[in-house]
């Protein structure tokens, strides 16, 4: 049983990732501290045994000391997703220097650090790995995520806070607002329509396979100090993933959207959340979606043995209890 035994703060515990981590830590047998902004946004943590909701703002510097006493191991999994740049370097980078002094102050033995695939940027092509150039552009999430990874080792190896951060790509999975809602929505058109003929790469992760690595990387002698990708690798194609939220649908009907009048468009929809103080890079966007590339998952097979367990076939058909949960499927 990963971590059973230790108490463990985990921040970002109402969202997603942190939701999942929590129940998965809180059933191993951890004592889980659940960082939550409000009472009320705590709530579904309320009756999970072993977990203590611990009210906090990442940005609250002495909150983040008082809420690490006593801590083993961090998980930092909150983060700001989107907005302006003084938004998301609030969250993304103040947020992070908060939780890695606090940690240093505790003498937590552990920080993992969940980061982004999006620090590699949308000109990242061919293979992927932990080396190579971080390449963020002008995207204020994946700027001020590749700055947060900076200062995790900055203050790491200043304090000695023993760190290691993930790289996740699309993480998919029951409750995934952006990988599994949003896309089954946009697949259960029929035909479902997406540029060209979707046979660029997406970076897929199912999010039990995530957090399997998460839990290693918080003990493993080999993870300390290290940054690993995860995702699934050899990565599916556009056409697969997609494909599979359809036939979850009940249809295979596939609508391809010319590529030259998404470029001809790219500009002008740049110009317009640049001029929002949301600049997105969109001309860069469609080469993402059309190329090939592998995030390259060889580091975390080799120092730490991880495999992901869940194919995409198993891992779409556990969204569908959800799915119907949420009325998208009956
Ligand atoms: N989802 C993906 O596909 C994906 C892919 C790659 C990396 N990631 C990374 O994975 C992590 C979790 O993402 P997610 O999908 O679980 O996001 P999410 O569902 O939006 O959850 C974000 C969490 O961060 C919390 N948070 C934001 N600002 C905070 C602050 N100032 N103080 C305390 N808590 C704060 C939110 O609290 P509230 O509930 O109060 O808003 C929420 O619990 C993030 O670091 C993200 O960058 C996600």
């Amino acid at each position: 049983m990963a971590l059973q035994g230790k108490t463990v703060l985990v921040t970002g515990a109402t969202g997603f990732v942190g939701g999942a981590l929590v129940r998965r830590l809180a059933n191993d047998g951890a004592d889980v501290k659940a960082l939550a902004r409000s009472p009320e946004k705590g709530r579904s943590l309320r009756n999970v045994p072993h977990v203590e909701i611990v009210q906090g703002d990442i940005t609250d510097a002495e909150r983040m000391k008082a809420v690490m006493q006593g801590c083993d191991i961090v998980f930092h999994v909150a983060a700001a997703i989107g907005g302006t740049f003084d938004f998301q370097q609030r969250a993304n980078m103040d947020g992070v220097r908060n939780v890695m002094l606090a940690a240093a102050d505790a003498g937590v033995k552990r920080v993992v650090h969940v980061s982004s695939i999006a620090v590699y940027g949308y000109r990242a092509s061919g293979t992927v790995t932990e080396e190579t150039p971080l390449n963020p552009g002008r995207v204020a999430y994946n700027r001020t995520k590749a700055e947060g990874e900076r200062i995790v080792r900055e203050i790491g190896e200043e304090r000695r806070v023993p760190y290691s951060i993930v790289r996740p790509g699309m993480i998919y999975g029951p409750r995934s607002g952006a990988w599994t809602l949003l896309l089954f929505r946009l697949a259960r058109l029929k035909p479902t329509p997406f540029l060209g003929d979707g046979g660029g790469n997406p970076a897929p992760i199912y999010i039990d396979d995530l957090i399997d690595l998460m839990l290693l990387m918080a003990e493993h002698p080999a993870a300390e100090n290290e940054t690993f990708n995860a995702v699934n690798d050899p990565p599916p194609t556009w056409r697969e993933f997609l494909g599979k939220y359809s036939q979850l649908a009940g249809h295979r009907a596939w609508l391809s959207l010319p590529v030259w009048a998404a470029k001809l468009s790219a500009p002008l929809a740049d110009l317009v959340m640049t001029l929002r103080g949301e600049p997105q890079d969109v001309p860069e966007l469609i080469p993402y979606v059309t190329g090939k590339r592998t995030y390259s998952m060889a580091k975390a097979r080799e120092l730490l043995g991880w495999q992901p367990k869940t194919s995409l076939d198993e891992g779409i058909r556990q969204c569908a209890p959800w799915l119907r949960e949420k009325g998208l499927l009956s």
